[in-house]
C-alpha cells in the first residue's frame, strides 16, 4: 500500500533529537528521508552513550529509523556540489544545525529558493529569530528552562527541575513536523516553497500555556486555589512550583500504594474530579461523604484537600498500584499506575498498538524503540532500522545520476 507521504523527498540535515525527531517521523510516514552526515563522524548520538562498543548507540538508533544515510562533506566544493543537485530534486531540506551554520555553508535562504523556488526549508533554533539570544546554542534542559517549564516543575521548597520528556527536543521536532506538513499543503496550492522556523523555546511554551494562564490569574487575584499553597501556604508575584499538583480543574496527587518502602514506582495518579466525588466516595468506602456540605463541593474540599489525599493513600495501603487502579476504574475515577520504563517496556498493550516495537540492528542486535504514536486506520507503520553511517551513499549519488566513475572520484576527494 502507498504511504501517504511516498514521493516526498527531504534532506535530513539533522542531529542530536529535536531535528532527527521530526525526519523519522516524516519517515514513517512514507517520505524518502536522505539523512546527511559528515564522513568518518556522523550525527554526534551516533557513539554517545553507546552500549555496544563501536556500535551506532540507541541515542540514534532511536531517532533515525526509516531514513538513508549519505555522508557528505559540505565544506568541500565537491560536497557543494552534490548538495546543490540534491536541494534541485528535494521537496523538504530539514536542518538544527547552530545559528549561522547553513549560511556560512554558502546554504543562505536566498541561495536555496534560487536552486528551488519549491523548496520548504524546516529549521529548529533554540530561540526565534530576532529574539535576543538568537545567537545561542541551545540543548533540551536549556530550552526547558527559556521556555517557562523548569520554573513551574518540581516543588516549591526546592530549585526550579526540568522533566524527563523531552519537551525541547523531540516536542520541537513534532512541532516542526506540523510545519512541514502545512507547508506542503500550501506548496500543493502554490506551487512554491517557505522557511518554516521553529525554536526551541516557543515549543516548550506552548506545552506550558496554563502556566501563562495561571500568571495572568495570580496578577489578578493573588493566589491559585487548585496550587497546594493554597490556602494555608503563601503565593509570591510568580506561578509557584506546583509539585504533583493536578494542575487545571481537578484536584491530583500521587499517592503510595501497598510496596512503596522498596519500589520506587509503587504509586497511582489519582484525581478528585468533581462530579466523580460521589463515585470517590462509594470507591473508598465513605459514602457519608457524599452529601456532607464539608465535602461535598471543589471548595469545601479544598482546604482539607491534602488529608483527603492520606485518606487515600491510607486506603492504599493493603493494594498494589494496579490492584488499585482495577477497583478505581469500575468507578470511573481518572487514575494511573506511575508506571516504570521497565513496565512499559514489557507492556502487552503497548507491543499490541505498535507504540513500542523491537527492531533488529545489524550492529546492536533486537532493540526496543517508541513507534508511531499516530495511528491511523488506513496505514501501519513499520519502524525500520536506522541506517549505518553511509549505508546508502552510492545509491543516493547514483539516483542523482552520478555515475561509478564519478562516485569513486567523490570517495578518492574525501567528499563524501
Ligand atoms: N559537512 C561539513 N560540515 C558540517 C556538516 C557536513 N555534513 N554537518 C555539519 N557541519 C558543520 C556545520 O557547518 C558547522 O560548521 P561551522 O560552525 O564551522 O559553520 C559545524 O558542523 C557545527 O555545527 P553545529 O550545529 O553548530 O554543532 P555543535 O555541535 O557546535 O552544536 C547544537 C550542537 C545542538 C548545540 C547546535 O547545533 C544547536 O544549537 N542547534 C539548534 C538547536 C538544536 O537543535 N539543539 C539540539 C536539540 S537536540
Amino acid at each position: 500500500m502507498t504511504k501517504p507521504l511516498e514521493g516526498i523527498k527531504i534532506i535530513d540535515f539533522t542531529h542530536v533529537q529535536a531535528g532527527p525527531a521530526c525526519t523519522q517521523l516524516l519517515a514513517w510516514f512514507g517520505a524518502d528521508v536522505i539523512k546527511v552526515e559528515r564522513p568518518g563522524a556522523g550525527d554526534v548520538t551516533r557513539s554517545q552513550l553507546r552500549h555496544v562498543k563501536d556500535a551506532d548507540a540507541l541515542y540514534f538508533t532511536m531517532l533515525n529509523s526509516n531514513k538513508r544515510s549519505l555522508t557528505l562533506d559540505t565544506k568541500t566544493p565537491q560536497g557543494k556540489e552534490v548538495l546543490t543537485k540534491l536541494i534541485k530534486e528535494s521537496d523538504v531540506m530539514v536542518e538544527n544545525f547552530g545559528p549561522g551554520a547553513l549560511d556560512r555553508m554558502g546554504f543562505t535562504w536566498a541561495h536555496i529558493q534560487e536552486l528551488n523556488p519549491g523548496m520548504i526549508l524546516a529549521s529548529v533554533k533554540g530561540f526565534s529569530d530576532g529574539h535576543h539570544y538568537e545567537d545561542l546554542k541551545v540543548y533540551e534542559n536549556v530550552a526547558q528552562c527559556a521556555g517557562g517549564a523548569a520554573s513551574t516543575t518540581g516543588f516549591w521548597d526546592g530549585p526550579p527541575t526540568v522533566s524527563a520528556a523531552a519537551l525541547g527536543d523531540s516536542n520541537t521536532g513534532m512541532h516542526l513536523a506540523i510545519g512541514i506538513l502545512t507547508a506542503l499543503h500550501q506548496k500543493n496550492k502554490t506551487g512554491k516553497g517557505q522557511k518554516v522556523a521553529v525554536s526551541m523555546q516557543d515549543s516548550v511554551l506552548n506545552l506550558c500555556r496554563v502556566k501563562l494562564r495561571d500568571q495572568q490569574r495570580l496578577d489578578a487575584l493573588g493566589y491559585l486555589e487548585e496550587y497546594p499553597q493554597y490556602p494555608h501556604g503563601e503565593f509570591s508575584d510568580v506561578v509557584p512550583r506546583g509539585g504533583n499538583a493536578g494542575g487545571g480543574g481537578q484536584p491530583g496527587w500521587v499517592l503510595k500504594c501497598k510496596g512503596w518502602e522498596t519500589d520506587p514506582n509503587a504509586y497511582i495518579y489519582f484525581t478528585i474530579q468533581g462530579h466523580a466525588w460521589a463515585p470517590i466516595c462509594k470507591a473508598l468506602g465513605k459514602p457519608e461523604w457524599i452529601d456532607d456540605p464539608a465535602y461535598n463541593t471543589a471548595i469545601a474540599r479544598q482546604d482539607k484537600i491534602f488529608d483527603i489525599f492520606a485518606f487515600i493513600e491510607n486506603w492504599l495501603s493493603d493494594k498494589t498500584k494496579f490492584e488499585a487502579v482495577d477497583i478505581l476504574r469500575k468507578f470511573d475515577i481518572p487514575c494511573s499506575p506511575v508506571l516504570s520504563m521497565k513496565e512499559i517496556a514489557n507492556d502487552p498493550s503497548l507491543r499490541a498498538s505498535g507504540t513500542v516495537v523491537e527492531v533488529d540492528h545489524p550492529q546492536i542486535g533486537k532493540y526496543l524503540t517508541v513507534g508511531s504514536p499516530i495511528k491511523f486506520s488506513d496505514m501501519t507503520v513499520e519502524v525500520t532500522a536506522s541506517p549505518l553511517l553511509g549505508q546508502h551513499t552510492n545509491e543516493v549519488l547514483a539516483d542523482l545520476g552520478y555515475s561509478q566513475e564519478e562516485i569513486s572520484a567523490l570517495h578518492d576527494a574525501k567528499a563524501v
